[in-house]
């Protein structure tokens, strides 16, 4: 927790550290389109867009921005840019299409003709082994809900490391199981769709379970560098009242310590204050497999949190939970109305550093950007404030590297605009805007930005 009003002033910022990396990141999911190619089965994604009133408009992802068909597109862009690294990810469904048993031979195919346009483009590929597209067949069985999940999910990493573990030097494990127990299994916003409240909260410990046991199996391949990428926000109690500092305490607690913690101490957080003595779930040992050392950390920020105690009569106090988000005062936002706070950001990534100390690995920056509604005029898109929006919030990572924070490299979201999971495409993230109906790309002024800043930061270095 943290307060965001107080920002980091520094006269003259440090360049950033030599080997710094920069790219960019996709998903799976938001991204590929040809959701029945080459024996791809059927994903939490595909039945949650299927079922009426959970997307907007009724949007699903069977184009998206047509990446499967277009990958050589995606590579020419980020070549462009100039760009280290590329964070996309595999669909585990394509892999495994019933999300157990052999290899679908096409699916790793289609990963390995990426793989080698990337490395052929001189660009590091960065491949999260989940972004949240689970085998429906594997929900069917209980999802995260069930143990089994996660060594389903080891067994589907030994498979892609095996193929693609002597050109790859970065894996990511997880993107962001924190949403996916609270939007997929607590409040059912996304895929699966479950409304569950806290009886969410295996699926929280399943996860971290399928973590460490895809890191023993990356490891036993000797397959290079792995992490986790989790979410987190700065949490900011509305008032100095007590009851607001404990709804912020609680907040950051579900979102970031739940997830953080396993992994970075090697403990669950006290649950006492849910009424809890213990994570549900947890069995001997589990605690020594999630926390084993990683390489890096994963961090996606987009914006802090602000906390108050759950108000009478509210949705939040009617599920049972102490907390309620609610608006920063006088704060721009972005077109999804979340609050643009840069100092949150170098005030998060410090405080990483002093809750989590030598356990903590250096970081990796594996998402920051911003939606705003752009369009193409003239066969140009002037996003000045995403571009705003990106010096920002890069200028707060430079300054919490200053202060400390051992911060390795920073992917951008998004290359393109992309399938915004329960919003559809009314969220642009890109770099790039894609014609959904079309899948034309036309870069917009933020990717000639992010190219010059790219080339800019590498001078410094
Ligand atoms: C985090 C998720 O990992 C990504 O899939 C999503 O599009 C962005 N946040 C923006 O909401």
């Amino acid at each position: 927790m943290g307060d965001a009003a107080t920002p980091h002033h520094s006269a003259e910022p440090a360049p950033f550290p030599r080997g710094f990396r920069w790219g960019a990141a996709t998903a799976a999911f938001q991204i590929e389109g040809s959701t029945s190619a080459d024996g791809r089965g059927e994903s939490i994604w595909d039945v949650f867009t299927r079922t009426p009133g959970l997307v907007l408009d009724g949007a699903n992802a069977e184009l998206a921005a047509d990446s499967y068909r277009r990958y050589r597109d995606d590579v020419a862009l980020l070549a462009g840019l100039g760009a280290d690294d590329y964070r996309f990810s595999i669909a585990w469904p394509r892999v495994q299409p019933g999300g157990t048993g052999p290899a679908n031979e096409a699916g790793l195919d289609a990963y390995e003709r990426l793989v080698d346009a990337l490395l052929a483009a001189g660009i590091a590929p960065v491949p999260t082994l989940y972004h949240w597209d689970l085998p429906q067949q594997l929900e069917d069985a209980g999802g995260w809900l069930n143990r089994d999940t996660a060594s389903r999910f080891a067994d589907y990493a030994a498979l892609v490391v095996d193929r693609l573990g002597d050109r790859v030097g970065r894996w990511i494990t997880l993107n962001e199981p924190a949403m996916t127990t609270l939007q997929g299994y607590a409040l059912g916003t996304q895929a699966p769709g479950r409304a569950l409240m806290l009886g969410a909260l295996p699926t929280a410990h399943h996860q971290l379970l399928a973590h460490g046991l895809a890191v023993a199996a990356i490891r036993a391949r000797g397959a290079g560098e792995v992490g986790i990428t989790n979410n987190h926000t700065l949490v900011v109690p509305a008032t100095d009242a007590p009851e607001d500092r404990l709804a912020a305490g609680a907040f950051d607690l579900v979102v970031n310590r739940i997830f953080a913690g396993p992994v970075l101490a090697g403990a669950y957080p006290d649950l006492s204050g849910f009424g809890l003595d213990a994570m549900p779930g947890l069995e001997a040992g589990d605690l020594d497999v999630i926390g084993a050392p990683l390489d890096f950390y994963g961090v996606n920020f987009y914006n802090p949190t602000r906390v108050a105690a759950a108000s009478a009569g509210s949705e939040f106090a009617a599920a049972g939970l102490p907390f309620e988000p609610v608006d920063f005062e006088g704060v721009p936002t972005t077109g999804f109305d979340w609050p643009i706070v840069p100092a949150a950001f170098t005030e998060l990534l410090v405080s990483l550093g002093e809750d989590y100390g030598e356990r903590l690995p250096p970081i990796v920056i594996t998402e920051n950007g911003a939606s705003f509604p752009d369009e193409v005029v003239g066969g140009e898109v002037h996003d000045a404030r995403r571009i705003a929006y990106l010096e920002e919030h890069i200028a707060a990572v430079r300054r919490a590297i200053e202060l400390g924070a051992d911060v390795r490299g920073y992917y951008l979201w998004s290359l393109l605009d992309n399938f915004e999971w329960a919003e559809g495409y009314t969220q642009r993230f890109g770099l790039v805007h894609v014609d959904f109906d079309s899948g034309e790309r036309v870069p917009k002024d933020s990717y000639a930005w992010y190219r010059e800043f790219i080339a800019g930061a590498r001078g410094l270095s």
